[in-house]
């Protein structure tokens, strides 16, 4: 669905439906809000008793409105909405926008479909329901019932929370942060952020955009909308609810590690969009992302006339991913005759205590003069040395030089005269700011926009999988009435999959295991085959490194008492003869169907790390070679991988094969709930994987992928 939403935005003309002349009412304050924001085009009041509002003559009826209308914005009891969308799409309506609650937020899911099945009919969008309301610099509009007094500027909010939205109208304010958009989606009935994007991203006056959500829907399509904004805009977001929740949390491991929150940051990283811990640090750099220039280079020069807070900013650059330039010989050259005698021009350059507003000048010259020094960190703690606002002087002089060419952040630490000054600039579009972190955080943010919009689209690869043939072994599971894959059925998968398992006979009788394990070559394994029997290993129905007929004759016997004692009533299919894979790097590869996203796939390495130190990471499916093998590096185990300690380096190239051709069936085959292949051996470079096991859920009822 993308009927376009540009007229949502820049409406000719905008009705108010529930308008009241009553101050009190949510009514009435839209009206005012639209009114006092300038807004050009015609405001159509609507309100069966006539009379005046805010100036405005109201009209009886939708039908009486003898224009076209862009927008309609309802503020009526949830009760009157349906014949409202109606009487909208009547009058030619093009969005409503339905502020009214009381819809599926209260378990009112039939009544919000209705309204958005109607307004389809009738070739309108709909915005909410349950919202504060929309607010478009484009149009000089104010279409909310928050405080007003909107700065117009570059950063557009979406957000899901309608009182957070309606606070942030006075942040924005209070911050210096101007809006270009700033849009309450409420319920996502329809219009959601996928739309919202697509728009904003066009949209010149937006610079960056910042997004609160609480629950995702339509994830994937989220997905595949942010990685491609990400390449032109910064898109910043905040996530509430870390907690977990993963509906088939003890299905799987991929299930109980894949909480919701995982896979969502996951997902966001993979899309270039950078996740904020709070409001107020995604205001920082929203604000700071929306004004800076794009950053040449990554190499940073920090100038201080303190060396504590020089070592701080140090280790706030190396948390936040920003490089130091680190040429000693030029850091020297460019601070000679700059810079006191006594101060040092390693980075950190330290003017020391004794600096002066003019030498502060001079350094930040040298640095955003100098070709291949690509930013500057001014620090500067309060000292009696010099005058504040000669200070704040130069600190704009510098900013208004470079601000076209070069990042600058600017943190300032002192009493009340720095406390003035960092406020006075910041209303000014300074970047300036009390604390070091912070300010380094926001030029890592700029750092990590301009990595992603230099970093090459991976092109979509093609796998090859035998789709029906997978199904045929999916449906027969399924015609059996179950939602799980047997042994020798995983196994074919596997083989569809291109995976390497261990040689495998199935063996009815102890005569049968005898022959399968000579055939196979000792060590062998027995496995007992029952779709009755999930847990194989707690019913004893496993046995390892058996080394002779001996062993297998015994094994057999023992397993066979041990699953009959567990499970009496099991049909046993018979015991299943498997090669002992010799040991490796234990990896776990899963994939699964994410409630929130779709397919995603998760890689890990097993044992403690899977189980204690949960280190795995995941992707939204399907994935390239490229983004399989970034997803093991993210690991923080990843030096297993490649070998330590005298280890040689494992073949992660054939990891990253299973990893590309699982979020392939991840994603082709949609009936597949859950698949793991755990553990996935991994053997030196060039030697592969082995297969060990792997476990496929599906789903009860058939979905057309
Ligand atoms: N067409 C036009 N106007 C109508 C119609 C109609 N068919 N029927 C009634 N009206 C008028 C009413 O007469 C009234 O005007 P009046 O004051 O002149 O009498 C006006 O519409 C509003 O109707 P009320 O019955 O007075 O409803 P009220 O204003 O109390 O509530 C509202 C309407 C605000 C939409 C309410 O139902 C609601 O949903 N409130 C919650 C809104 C909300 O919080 N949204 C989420 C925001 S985000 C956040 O959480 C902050």
């Amino acid at each position: 669905m993308s009927m376009d939403i540009g007229s949502l935005f820049e409406p000719r003309a905008i009705a108010v439906v529930g308008a009241s002349t009553n101050p009190a009412k949510i009514g009435y304050r839209i009206v005012e809000n639209i009114v006092r924001s300038g807004y050009a085009g015609n405001v159509f009041p609507v309100n069966p008793k006539g009379g005046e509002i805010f100036g405005l003559s109201a009209y009886t009826a939708l039908s009486e409105i003898k224009q076209e209308i862009d927008v309609a914005v309802l503020a009526i009891p949830a009760g009157l909405v349906l014949d409202t969308v109606d009487a909208c799409g009547e009058a030619g309506v093009k969005n409503i926008v339905v502020i009214t609650s009381g819809f599926s937020e209260v378990g009112n899911l039939e009544t919000e479909r209705e309204i958005v099945r109607k307004a389809r009919g009738y070739g309108m969008r709909v915005l909410g329901p349950n919202i504060f309301g929309i607010y478009s610099a484009a149009a000089s509009l104010d279409a909310t019932f928050g405080p007003g007094g909107i700065t117009p500027g570059p950063v557009a909010i979406i957000t899901q929370s309608g009182a957070l939205g309606i606070a942030m109208i006075g942040k924005t304010a209070a911050e210096s942060v101007g809006l270009s958009a700033l849009v309450s989606v409420g319920n996502k009935a329809d219009i959601d952020e996928a739309d919202l994007l697509e728009y904003l991203a066009a949209d010149e006056k937006t610079r960056a955009i910042l997004m609160y959500i609480e629950g995702v829907k339509a994830g994937d399509r989220l997905q595949r909308t942010l990685a491609e904004v990400t390449r032109h805009k910064p898109v910043v977001v905040i996530k509430s609810g870390r907690s977990k929740r993963g509906s088939m949390a003890a299905a799987s491991h991929t299930g109980s590690l894949a909480g919701a929150d995982e896979v969502f940051d996951a997902v966001m990283r993979q899309c270039g969009v950078l996740r904020a811990e709070s409001v107020q640090e995604a205001f920082t750099w929203a604000r700071y992302l929306a004004s800076s220039p794009a950053s040449t280079g990554d190499q940073a020069v920090i100038v201080t006339n303190g060396g504590g807070i020089g070592v701080m900013a140090t280790d706030a650059c190396e948390k936040h991913a920003v490089a130091l330039y680190d040429n000693q010989e030029v850091l020297a050259n460019t601070f000679s005759g700059v810079m006191p005698d006594f101060g040092s021009s390693k980075n950190p350059v330290d003017l020391t205590g004794q600096a002066t507003a003019e030498d502060y000048e001079r350094s930040l010259d040298a640095v955003l003069e100098q070709e291949d020094m690509d930013a500057a960190i001014a620090l500067y703690c309060e000292t009696a040395l010099f005058d504040t606002s000669q200070f704040a002087d130069i600190l704009r002089k510098v900013y208004k030089r470079y601000r076209e060419r070069k990042p600058i952040v600017f943190s300032l630490f002192g009493g009340e005269k720095i406390e003035a000054v960092i406020q006075d600039l910041r209303r000014e579009g300074v970047p300036v700011f009390g604390d070091v972190y912070e300010a380094v955080s926001a030029l890592g943010a700029l750092y990590g926009v301009h990595r992603r919009m230099l970093e090459p689209a991976e092109p979509p690869e093609e796998i090859d999988l035998p789709i029906e043939n997978i199904r045929k072994v999916l449906d027969g599971a399924r015609a059996d009435g179950r939602t799980f894959l047997l042994a020798p059925e995983a196994s074919q998968v596997a083989g569809y999959l291109g995976l390497e398992m261990p040689k495998s006979i199935l063996a009815r009788s102890m005569e049968e295991a005898v022959q399968a394990a000579e055939e196979i070559g000792y060590p062998v394994v027995m496995k007992i085959v029952s779709k009755d029997i999930v847990h194989k290993s707690d019913s004893g129905g496993v046995a390892l490194d058996l080394l002779n007929e001996e062993e297998v004759v015994d094994a057999y016997q023992a397993i066979l008492r041990s699953c009959r004692e567990h499970v009496p009533d099991a049909v046993i299919d018979g015991i299943e003869v498997v090669e002992m894979v010799h040991s490796g790097v234990e990896t776990i590869v899963g994939a699964r169907q994410d409630p929130s996203f779709g397919p995603v796939v998760m890689f890990g390495l097993g044992g403690i790390y899977v189980e204690v130190m949960k280190d795995v990471s995941f992707r939204a499916a399907p994935i390239g070679r490229a983004t399989a093998n970034a997803m093991i590096a993210d690991l923080r185990s990843y030096a297993l991988l490649l070998g330590v300690r005298g280890e040689s380096r494992k073949d992660i190239d054939a990891i990253a094969d299973v990893v590309v051709r699982l979020s392939h069936l991840i994603d082709r085959c949609r009936e597949i709930a859950d698949i793991e292949v755990n553990p996935l051996i991994a053997y030196d470079y060039g030697q592969g994987t082995r297969t060990v096991d792997m476990r496929i859920l599906i789903k009860q009822t058939k979905e057309v992928s």
